[in-house]
């Protein structure tokens, strides 16, 4: 059983095993929270990332940390907000169970997450953060693996919506 954590702060100051990065399909790099690994990782992550060939929506790939003090990157492009009626709740989703699944196959015990697609890519925070809490705290019940993931928010409205998120999936198990 493993912990999940709620926090305010940047994720590229995150000395885990793995971050997870909201990247696009392209893998080379953006704005909001990918700008921010690829500056604090070097040019050695853009090198790295250009040998995948770009990655699915709701999947992942992995990459060394390089100057990050997290050992590895997952870079995961979420999907873009079209107004709920494109299949968006399956693909965030798929987003966070993937990294997940890819972190317990390499052995990661620490794992942190930022708010997958609620910048530029638009999707409603409140409807996010419900997805992602449920996912990351059902994986946890039943991993022998993982010790904890940390949801890494970028300010307070962010954060707040994470924990009422939490709040209401700890009320339904109830
Ligand atoms: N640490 C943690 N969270 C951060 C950081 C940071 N250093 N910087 C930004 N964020 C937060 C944003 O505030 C937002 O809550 O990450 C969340 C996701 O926002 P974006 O980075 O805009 O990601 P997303 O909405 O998934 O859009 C992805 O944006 O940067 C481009 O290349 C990227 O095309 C892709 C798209």
């Amino acid at each position: 059983m493993g912990e999940f954590r709620i926090e305010k702060g940047d994720i590229t100051t995150y000395a885990v095993d793995a971050i997870v990065n909201a990247a696009n399909t392209s893998l080379l790099g953006g704005g909001g929270v990918d700008g921010a690994i690829h500056r604090a990782a070097g040019p050695e992550l853009r090198e790295e990332c250009r040998t995948l060939g770009g990655c699915e929506t709701g999947k992942a790939k992995l990459t060394k940390g390089y100057r990050l003090p997290a050992r590895y990157v997952m870079h995961t492009p979420g999907p873009v907000w079209h107004g709920g009626n494109n299949y968006e709740d399956l693909l965030l989703k798929s987003c966070y169970e993937y990294c997940l699944k890819l972190g317990e196959s390499q052995g990661f015990e620490t794992i942190a997450f930022p708010s997958i697609s609620t910048g530029v890519y638009g999707y409603p925070v409140d409807q996010a953060a419900p997805i992602a809490v449920k996912t990351i705290c059902e994986f946890l019940r039943w991993t022998q693996v993982v010790k904890t993931v940390t949801m890494v928010c970028r300010d307070d409205r962010t954060m707040k919506a994470y924990q009422d998120a939490l709040e209401a999936y700890r009320k339904e198990r109830k």
